[in-house]
Order: structure tokens, then sequence, then C-alpha cells
């Protein structure tokens, strides 16, 4: 039951009432945050979208008033008239909180019942509730903050794009398979039976023939889909900033982005950004941090000990070097003091990234202990130390295997004992790199084969060409990720625009030429016709809402996101569809698969 405003127009929204307003009379409408009845006075707050106003009906002040409040409860959608008025017990707290309405009528506009959350801020309900009833979750204000910050990011965004003379064009949703090397989402035909369109995984394809067509910049703010396994910070829907250039080179790419990221943060943060970002190429990112996506906010880098140790009698290390692996180490500033126990745990940490063991240091004032001192000769032993550059007090941890498992799992654990010793708790700043360099191809155990790194369309660094047929594993592409506190923003390339480059990186990922055109050939065609030199970005647009707004969740930065089953509670998608949809489709379901618990 409501009542339907017949000609009650709001004056004001109940946020942005403060002292200069006091002795006018307003109309605010909103929802009831709470209701308090103190005998002769009710006092309601009431929310919007600005904010949290106090309202007090008085028997004293307006008697039908007063009794029609009474009978408000939680969430109940109501307009109230009244007049200003400076508040007894004011409250600092509240940005309202010097000021209160006095209610002369009211109406209610709509009732509710009991919420199955309750509206507040830094709520903590179980995700499975707040997804189920998102449009309630997104009545908390912390919620609707930061979707004012994505608004503001995107407009912030468009306005430095444009005075950069970009163009924003769409590109199709209902298109073919893009080489984001993810599965695709397929859309079935009824035009076509027994064909699908993909819907996109990025741009990629549709930005380079907008550079064919001459539009020299484009930028587009993009659904992308992306059928993977979801973490923390994905989605299967999400959405990019993407954007592409002509006629330039990398860092053209590079100055342009630092640029718009630090004209983002000072609109949406006031944040100074400071440019330019430090560059690190892949090698030294892996060599140091174990990680293409360093976080530079705290040291404890990887050390390098191969050299220290290659004569230690100590068949783990020994075993190592040999299949041409090595033993790096960090070390833990002041972690000596680190229990037995919990030493272990870091030992079974490394073990979920495929390392075998983790022999340790403890660096102690009157001896050191170590799992390994029997193994090692007292100038080895020191030379270790010195190499990591420990002092009295500090742990050394070492893993020995082949390469690629010692930097994912020192590089895991660096990250896991930032964490332990919260040595990022104090540490709120922006950290932003470039990681450059990155391999063109890596090779595919499973398929025995090479894959493009970013995608087939990257060019090789120039020095490293000469190695794309007989060494692919060493060229370096002209390839760029910007990295914000160990997460990956956005990445691009410089993109191929010569056709016989083009056709030796087909080559080389071991495609046919007809393969080749199968897939790619309108790209491949549409190159025939003096594409120019181009190379672009695409940020993460969720990712960069999440750290504008200070999130961790990726989930809390889209209005309607999937939950980690990428479903929907609150819609129940993905959900099976009338018989009469699939014949029209010409599309049988062979048997009903086994149902996901959501
Ligand atoms: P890439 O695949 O690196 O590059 O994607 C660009 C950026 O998009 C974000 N991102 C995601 N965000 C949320 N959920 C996901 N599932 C997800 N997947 C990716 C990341 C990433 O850095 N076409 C190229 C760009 C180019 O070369 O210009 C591309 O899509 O922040
Ligand atoms: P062991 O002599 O086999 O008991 O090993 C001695 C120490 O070496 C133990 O602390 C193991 O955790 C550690 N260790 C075993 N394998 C490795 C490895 N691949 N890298 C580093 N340490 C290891």
């Amino acid at each position: 039951m409501g009542e339907s405003l017949s000609g009650l127009k709001r004056t004001i929204k109940c946020g942005d009432l403060r002292e200069e307003h006091i002795g006018m009379q307003f109309t605010v409408m909103g929802w009831v945050q709470r209701k308090r009845n103190l005998g002769g006075l009710i006092f309601v707050d009431l929310r919007d979208l600005n904010g949290i106003l106090q309202v007090v009906f008085g028997e004293e002040i307006n008697k039908e008033a007063f009794e029609k409040a009474d009978g408000v409860r939680s969430e109940y959608c109501i307009a109230v008239t009244g007049e200003l008025v400076k508040r007894e017990a004011v409250n600092p707290n509240m940005p309202t909180g010097m000021v209160e309405l006095k209610g002369i009528s009211i109406k209610i506009l709509s009732e509710s019942e009991t919420p199955p959350i309750y509206i507040k801020e830094n709520l903590d309900a179980a995700e499975a509730i707040r997804l189920k009833y998102r449009y309630l979750d997104l009545r908390r204000p912390d919620m609707q903050n930061i979707f004012k910050i994505r608004h503001k990011a995107a407009k912030a965004l468009r306005d430095f794009l444009d005075k950069e003379s970009f163009l924003e064009v769409e590109t199709p949703m209902l298109t073919k398979s893009t080489p984001e090397g993810a599965r695709d989402y397929l859309v079935p035909s009824r035009n076509y039976p027994g064909m699908f369109y993909a819907l996109p995984q990025s741009p990629q394809l549709f930005k380079q023939l907008l550079m064919v067509s001459g539009f020299d910049r484009y930028f587009q703010i993009v659904k992308c889909f992306r059928d993977e396994d979801l973490r923390a910070n994905r989605q299967p829907e999400f959405t990019q900033v993407d954007l592409e250039m002509s006629f330039v080179e990398a860092d053209d790419v590079i100055s342009l982005n630092e640029r718009l990221i630090s004209y983002v943060f000072k609109q949406v943060l006031d944040v100074d950004v400071e440019i330019p970002f430090r560059r690190m190429p892949y090698k030294e990112a892996m060599e140091k941090y174990g990680s293409d996506k360093p976080d530079i906010r705290f040291g404890m880098e990887i050390i390098d000990l191969t050299e220290s140790v290659k004569n230690v009698d100590f068949k783990v290390f020994a075993d190592a070097l040999n299949i041409g692996g090595s033993v790096r180490a960090i070390c833990v500033k002041n972690g000596a003091s680190m229990g037995r126990k919990d030493i272990d745990r870091l030992g079974e940490f490394v073990k979920t990234y495929k390392a075998k063991g983790l022999a340790w240091i403890a660096y102690k004032e009157d001896e050191v202990k170590s799992p390994i001192s029997k193994f090692l000769k007292e100038h080895e032993l020191k030379e270790i130390l010195n190499k990591c550059d420990a002092s009295v007090g500090d742990l050394i941890l070492i893993v020995a295997d082949k390469n690629s498992v010692v930097f994912q799992s020192l590089g895991a654990l660096r990250l896991e004992l930032a964490k332990k010793l919260e040595l990022l708790k104090d540490n709120k700043k922006f950290k932003f790199l470039w990681v450059t360099e990155f391999p063109l191809v890596e090779f595919n155990e499973e398929e025995n084969r090479y894959q493009a790194a970013h995608h087939p369309f990257t060019s090789p660094m120039d020095e490293d060409i000469q190695y794309l047929e007989t060494d692919p594993g060493r060229v370096r592409a002209k390839a760029y990720d910007m990295v914000l506190n160990g997460e990956e923003l956005g990445g691009g390339s410089i993109r191929i625009h010569d056709s016989s480059l083009q056709e030796k990186m087909f080559n080389v990922l071991g495609f046919t030429k007809e393969k080749a055109w199968e897939r790619f050939g309108f790209l491949l065609e549409a190159f025939k016709y003096g594409p120019p030199p181009h190379g672009g970005l695409a940020f993460g647009f969720d990712r960069m809402v999440m750290f504008l707004s200070g999130t961790d969740n990726i989930k809390d930065v889209i209005a309607f996101p999937k939950n980690q089953n990428a479903f929907c509670p609150m819609t129940e998608a993905p959900n099976t569809v009338d018989e009469a949809q699939l014949t029209e489709l010409g599309i049988g379901i062979l048997e009903p698969k086994e149902q996901k618990e959501n």
C-alpha cells in the first residue's frame, strides 16, 4: 500500500541539509533507517543517496503527522515536509548532525517488510544473502559510495581521453572468438542453426581494425566476457577501459597511460600519483619478486644463492642445479624468533606451489639454527648470510628447484609473509610500475607447442626478431603491464602491422596458414590495405575502481555481480530455457549435466 506523490515535489536531498538551511521549509524523500518513539516525540532517521537526516515528529508539532509517523518501520519509503531547525543534541559524527527537520506532514510512499539484511555501513552479512537481495545491499551507503566513485572514475577517464583526441567507438558483442586465452561464452544463432556467436573476451581485433580505418585514437569503456575460473579479482563479465593508438611506439602508449592514471587518481581521490612510473623488465620482476606483477610496497626481495651454494654437499641443492634450476632465498628481517611450528607451516605453504621443501637458517644472537647446518661448511654459511645481507635476528628461507618453481613459491611466500607480518598494514600508498619486455611466447607443455604470452598480434622487440624462428622462447615482446600494489591493472602491446612478420608469428604458434585465416582472416585481409603502426592497452576498470574505493573484492564494485560459480543468486542466471526456444535454435541438450552447487 503506498500513497502517490500527487504533486508533492522533493525540494532537497536528506544528506544535503546544513545549518545554513535553518528556518526554511523542505520536502525530503527517502527510506527509514530507524524510528524511535520517545513518548511525545518520534525520531526518524531518514536516508537517501546523499546521507541521513534526523526528522522529528511531535504531538505538539503536528498531531496527524505524529500519529502517522508512529506507523512507519525500517525501510518504509516516505516523504516528509517540515521546517529545518537547529538540533538540540547535536551529532558531530553526521554531516547533517547540527540540524533536524520538524515534520509537519508525512506521506507513506510505500511500506516495507522486514528486510533480510540490515541496511548499514560495513555490513557483515553472508555473501549469498547480499547477492540474492542485491538491491537492498546496494541501499547501503558504503556500497552507494563505491558507485559514486565508479561513476566519477568513468567520467574522469572520458574527460581525459576526450581531451587527448580519442574517439569512443562501440564494437560488437555478438562476434567471433577473440584471442585472449580464456574460454568463450557462446550465443547460439537462430538464423544459422548449429552456429554460434562468441561474446568478446576483449575488443582487441576490432580496435585494431579501427586503426586500419584511420580512427587514429580509439577508446571504449566496454564489457568483456571470459569463462574462466573465478578468483577474488575476476568476474565472468567485467569492464575494460580499452584503448588503441596509431603511429605510436611503446613509450608513447606508456606515457599517455601514466598521465591518464594520474588524472583519474587526482580527480577521484585528490591523490598525486608520481609519474613516470618505474619500469621493470619481466626478467627482473621474476628474479627479484617471483612474479610478473610485483608488489613493491615492501622489500624482502628474492636473492640468488646459486653461486654461493654450488659446492655445498646437500643433495637437494645439487639436484636442483643439475636440472638447470637454482637455489634462492628470501631474508625475513627479525624473523628468527618465529617458532618452529610457524616455519613448518611456511614449508607446507610453499609445497602448494610445488616446492619440495623449505630450508631455513635462523640467525640468532648466540647461534645459527638450521636443519641444513650439517651440510654447510662455516665459510659457506657465512657466504649465504652475507649474500642475504642478514643481521642477527633474521630468518633466511631457501627453495631449491627448477626456476619456475623457485620463483613461484618464493614469490608467493614473500606475499604471504607480508600479510602474516602485517608489513602492509600502514602502507596505503599506491605503488605503480610497468613490467616490460615480456616473453613473446610461452611453452605449453601439455600441448607441446608455443602459445602467445599476450596475444598473437603482439610485436616482438626489434632486436629479438632474429630469434623468432630459431629460438622463440628467448624473444621478448613489445608488451607492457601496468601493475599497482601487486595487481595487474592493465596490459597492452605494440601490434604487428607487417603481414610477413605476422605470418612468421603464426608459424611459431603452430597455426597453419589455413587455420590462421580461418580464425583471423578478416584481420589479415584488412592488413593488406595499409595498416598504420599501432598499439594500445586495456585497463581492468573494475580493478581500477577497487583501488579507488579501497575494497579487495571485485563484487563490491559491480552492481549485479556473479558469485564464485558464475551464478547470479538474484536472477538465478544461468537457467533453463523453454523447449521451444531450443528447438528454434536447433539445439538439443545431450544429457543433463550434474548440477553445480551454487
Ligand atoms: P588483458 O587480457 O590483459 O588484455 O586484459 C586487460 C585487463 O583486464 C582486466 N581483466 C579482468 N578484470 C576482471 N575480471 C576478469 N576476468 C579479467 N580479465 C582481465 C585486467 C587486465 O589487465 N586486448 C588486451 C589489451 C590490449 O592488448 O590492448 C586484453 O584484453 O586488469
Ligand atoms: P632433509 O635432509 O631431506 O630432511 O631436508 C633438510 C631440509 O631441506 C628440510 O628443512 C627440508 O624442508 C628442506 N628441503 C627439502 N627439499 C627442499 C628444496 N627443494 N628446497 C629447499 N629446501 C628443501
